[in-house]
């Protein structure tokens, strides 16, 4: 039982006392829940200092580098485990038997392929759109498709869906890619694994047969692993808060695909890629670190920095060593693109100015040379993290409506007028 409090000393009138909530690890809460009822609301722009819910999936200590899903390291799960295996984890929150395991893989195979219908979508898009638009656009759809027979306070209707987006993500996402380039949609096949299914669906023909490089699977497999979930990131908490309307769950993925898109968030893996093209070689460095550290310049360094981590982001380094396992194993170890971001890694890690801000790699600043050695287009890098993130949107609204939600209504230091006579423009009305 929760016995401490805090207590607020406003001027030297008002004292109010607050519960103090424990956590399992981490950081304690300060119970603010009656703070409004006293007539005051917290100002936290960006909720830097605001825990918005109860969760128990993931568990991230930014100053010791620590990553837990249901309690295990990412270092643990990256290493001995699959990302289908990591879904479940997250999903269920505990490790499956080889029986239950069995069986969750067959269904997310089983549900991969799409209402034929949802083809004809794509045709409303331009063939050169951004997949992550398109991506957006056609998983918002997919709520047209699976509405009436979803009521999202029926557990069971909850995990159907919860299967429907795992198994359908993939083959949209490389939908996109297919028809952003003119080719014939691949149909996703059940006898690949999760990761060579979309590889296959990617990079397959008509023509001939494409045979799926397993080192390179196991790469985009781990790949997945590392970004399946992350705590109350800008994407999960747009998809908890529309959720908490009772809002179609396909519709609220669409949301989180939106938030990921930007550059500040998941975008930075593509924005980051083309950091390093720009940059080009070695000895222009010094030259954008000057210009990350200006404050006058809009640029920043792409992969660079995280709100929560304020040291190793521990999945940059796993994304390092399967980076140097990709380029091995495709005979690209001279790779000048790995050369510049070891390099501008080195340096920037020596800077005070990143020392003092805490500014490591994060887990976005290796993907894109991985990805892009793979020949996946720059422009699909964040529709690969979207995929990979769909279990962790979805584990989050599920514990949400598992637990029992409030609707997401924050309030505002408002800062406007205040009230005025209005006078209308028109003569007459
Ligand atoms: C992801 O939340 C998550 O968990 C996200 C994610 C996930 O798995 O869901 O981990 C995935 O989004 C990773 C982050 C990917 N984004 C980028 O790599 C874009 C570049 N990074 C920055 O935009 C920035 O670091 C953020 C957005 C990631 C974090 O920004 P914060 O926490 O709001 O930090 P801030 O902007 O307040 O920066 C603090 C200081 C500032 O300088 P001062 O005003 O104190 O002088 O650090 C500077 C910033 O200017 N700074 C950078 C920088 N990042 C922060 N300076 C240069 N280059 C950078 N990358």
């Amino acid at each position: 039982m929760d016995n401490k409090k805090a207590t607020l000393q406003i001027g030297n009138r008002k004292k109010i006392t607050l519960d103090v909530l424990s956590a399992t690890v981490g950081t304690e809460v300060i119970d603010v829940r009656t703070l409004g009822s006293e007539g005051y609301f917290t100002f936290d722009p960006g909720f830097t200092s605001t825990a918005s819910c109860e969760s128990k999936i993931t568990f991230i200590d930014g100053d010791n580098g620590i990553l837990l899903h249901r309690g295990f390291s990412i270092e643990e799960l990256a290493e001995k485990s699959t990302y289908l295996e990591v879904c479940y984890i997250l999903l269920y929150g505990k490790t499956p038997t080889k029986e239950a395991f069995a069986t969750f893989k067959t269904t997310v195979t089983r549900h991969s392929m799409i209402h034929d219908q949802i083809t004809h979508l794509f045709r409303g898009f331009r063939r050169d759109s951004h997949p992550m638009a398109v991506l957006c656009g056609v998983t918002g759809a997919l709520a047209a498709f699976y509405h009436d027979a979803l009521d999202v306070n029926n557990e069971r209707h909850r995990e159907i869906t919860a299967f429907r987006l795992l198994s359908k993500m993939p083959t949209v996402a490389a939908m996109c890619y297919k028809y952003s380039i003119g080719q014939p949609f691949v149909y996703p096949r059940n006898d690949l694994s999760y990761a060579a299914n979309f590889l296959h669906m990617m990079f397959a023909t008509p023509c001939e047969e494409y045979k799926v490089n397993p080192v390179l699977e196991k790469a985009l497999d781990r790949i997945f692993i590392l970004h399946a979930d992350h705590e109350q990131n800008a994407s999960t908490s747009t998809v908890r808060t529309a959720g908490s309307s009772g809002a179609n769950p396909f519709a609220c993925i669409a949301a989180g695909i939106a938030s990921l898109w930007g550059p500040a968030h998941g975008g930075a893996n593509e924005a980051c890629l083309k950091m390093l093209e720009e940059i080009g070689t070695v000895d222009k460095i010094p030259e954008y670190i000057t210009r990350a550290k200006d404050k006058d310049d809009p640029f920043r360094l792409m992969g660079f920095g995280h709100r929560v981590y304020k040291s190793n982001d521990p999945r940059a380094k796993v994304m390092r060593a399967t980076c140097h396992e990709v380029l091995d194993e495709l005979k690209m170890k001279d790779n000048s693109l790995f050369k510049v971001a070891l390099e501008l890694e080195r340096i920037a890690l020596e800077d005070p100015y990143f020392i003092e801000r805490k500014l490591y790699p994060n887990v976005d600043f290796y993907s894109g040379i991985i990805l892009k050695a793979m020949k996946v287009p720059s422009s699909m890098f964040t529709v690969l993290f979207a995929i990979a993130r769909t279990i962790g949107w979805i584990a989050h609204w599920k514990e949400m409506h598992d637990e029992g939600v409030k609707i997401a209504r924050p309030r505002q230091r408002y800062t406007g007028h205040e009230k005025r006579e209005f006078t209308s423009c028109s003569e007459s009305i």
